[in-house]
């Protein structure tokens, strides 16, 4: 147990043991505020399902109310998804006063009628356009036609608008959103307003003043390059997000293409991990029960759905392909993603130090399986799959207390009184020095005299001690002591023969959550002369 390097040991364990209660302050208090203009909209990132990634242009109204009926069915809803939302392909055209017109082939009952049927299930409606002349499918957009349209969509029930950027060329889209934000907010109808443009560059810059969420990325596609490209996109934006305005690396591909069940559940992991929007985009209809426990897991979504709404980001790199990204949570716990890229089952590691975890225990649950993996000390090291995630929730319960803060049950002292974070000194009780072993002094701790006894009543909440034990500088060369560390009459540590100028003897022992810890110090079988012992640096990590 001893260390090559003990004062530097020492002074990296104070600077550690200071760094994790800093970081281990509650998270409660750095929420976002929520906007002025938000009314309160979207405080957790919205869910829903849209129709452009499984449909295309071929949705009517059919498949949209056999959707909304799936959503329900298939616990869509009751997991959250609240949004559906109808994309591109269902105007035709406007009449002469400028109102816009659904089709009558496809959407025979028309907009307000569907709306109607999406409500009696307690979904809501949302609803698609483009801010250029046309939509990127080459429908009729809204250029010109912001308020009337906005007017029309509150008169249908719609709840949420999506607003696409094509055919918008030589516009400013800073000046064209603005005006979609007005008409909202001049609407009657609360409306989620969510900024399309991610083929524009660098919509974060404007538009995160405007909507409730806005695209960070170009359309995505079923295949993990594609799933990764929008990862690393909006993984630099995390300061934008929060509640009532998110990022958005575009809407969900579980479920679609040829994506392994290890990539579908790695995409969902990091959307929640981003505090992205949960927009799914798979034929419901016809899901199978695998991608529906995927979609509709409860721990993944809540972990998106954290009320602290802070973006997650990447913490460790190896530069290879394998990740460890961190999303602090509201309880001060973390959401943990263990992000292999690569086309090779690997072993991940998530350090404590680098997930902003105080040292010692944490306790790890596995969101994905729902299982409980244990506690773990420092660091947690699991085999990810390739293209997949270890996606975990991390509690440290450890907090760190000093041992001198603790209030012995029994104490016997040699000489005088022990004294609290001093050394033990003359028979008066308070005159010790500075604890010092070596050279190294200590501001917490023990300055004890041999024989030494003292219990301290745990009742199995602490988990360690770690200390420096040694003989105190104050007596020079002289003195010489031997010290334990028993657990419920159960000797755990023996230091042998410590001796005046020797450096310290750095312990870390594991306490089996004792009921009683007791310290003892001997003369080393010499007489107490001079056998002045420090328990120096001493600190206990204890459930709170
Ligand atoms: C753009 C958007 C997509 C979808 C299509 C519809 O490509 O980025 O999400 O809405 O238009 O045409």
């Amino acid at each position: 147990m001893r260390s090559i390097n003990q004062s530097k040991r020492s002074v990296l364990l104070v600077g550690a043991l200071v760094l994790g209660l800093i970081l281990f302050i509650p998270l409660r208090e750095l929420t976002h505020p929520a906007r002025a203009d938000d009314q309160r909209l979207a405080q957790t990132p919205p869910m829903g399902w849209n129709s452009w990634n499984a449909f295309r242009c071929r949705i009517d109204q059919q498949s949209i109310r056999e959707t909304a009926d799936a959503m329900v069915g298939y616990g869509m809803r009751d997991a959250g998804y609240r949004y559906l939302i109808v994309d591109d392909c269902w105007q035709t055209g406007r009449s002469q006063d400028g109102l816009i017109h659904a089709s009558t082939r496809t959407f025979p009952d028309g907009m307000a009628a569907l709306a109607d049927y999406i409500h009696a299930r307690g979904l809501l409606f949302g609803i698609y356009t483009s801010a250029g002349q046309l939509t990127c499918q080459g429908r009729p957009g809204s250029l010109g036609y912001e308020a009337q349209d906005i007017a029309t969509y509150a008169a249908w029930g719609v709840d949420y608008v999506k607003i696409d950027w094509c055919f918008a060329e030589g516009l400013d889209p800073a000046t064209q959103y603005a005006r979609w934000r007005d008409a909202i907010a001049a609407s009657s109808r609360p409306m989620i307003f969510s900024i399309s443009a991610g083929g524009s560059p660098q919509p974060e810059r404007w538009a995160a003043d405007l909507g409730q969420l806005w695209r960070t990325t170009d359309d995505i596609r079923p295949e993990w390059p594609s799933i990764l490209h929008n990862l690393d996109t909006t993984a630099h934006l995390s300061t934008l997000a929060g509640p009532g305005h998110w990022n958005d690396p575009d809407m969900l591909e579980v479920g679609n293409g040829d994506l392994s069940l290890d990539e579908n559940k790695a995409h969902m992991s990091m959307w929640a991990l981003l505090a992205a929007p949960l927009i799914a985009g798979n034929d419901l209809r016809n899901m199978s029960v695998t991608i529906q426990s995927v979609l509709t897991n409860p721990e993944v979504i809540a972990v998106n759905q954290d009320p602290a709404g802070l973006q997650g980001t990447i913490v460790d790199d190896t530069g290879t392909g394998l990740q460890v990204w961190m999303r602090p949570l509201v309880d001060g716990s973390r959401a943990v993603a263990l992000l292999n890229r690569t086309q090779a089952d690997a072993p991940i590691t998530a350090l404590w130090e680098k997930i902003g975890l105080p040292p010692g225990e944490a306790q790890i649950h596995d969101l994905w399986s729902h299982m409980d993996l244990g506690s773990f000390q420092g660091a947690l090291t699991l085999q990810v799959p390739a293209h997949g995630v270890m996606f975990v929730k991390i509690s440290s319960n450890a907090s760190v207390t000093a041992l001198s803060d603790l209030v012995p049950v029994a104490a016997n002292n040699g000489f005088g009184s022990f004294e609290i974070d001093r050394s033990n000194g003359e028979f008066a009780s308070g005159d010790g020095r500075p604890l010092s072993i070596n050279g190294q002094t200590y501001p917490r701790g023990l300055g004890v005299h041999a024989p030494f006894d003292a219990s301290y009543q745990l009742d199995g909440r602490c988990s360690r001690l770690h200390a420096e034990l040694g003989v105190d500088d104050e007596v020079g060369a002289a003195g010489s002591v031997t010290m334990q560390v028993w657990a419920d009459d159960q000797l755990l540590l023996e230091s042998g023969i410590l001796r005046g100028g020797s450096e310290p003897f750095v312990i870390d022992v594991d306490l089996h959550a004792a009921r009683q810890l007791r310290l003892v110090v001997t003369d080393a079988g010499d007489g107490t002369e001079y056998d002045h012992a420090d328990w120096a640096g001493a600190y206990l990590s204890c459930s709170q």
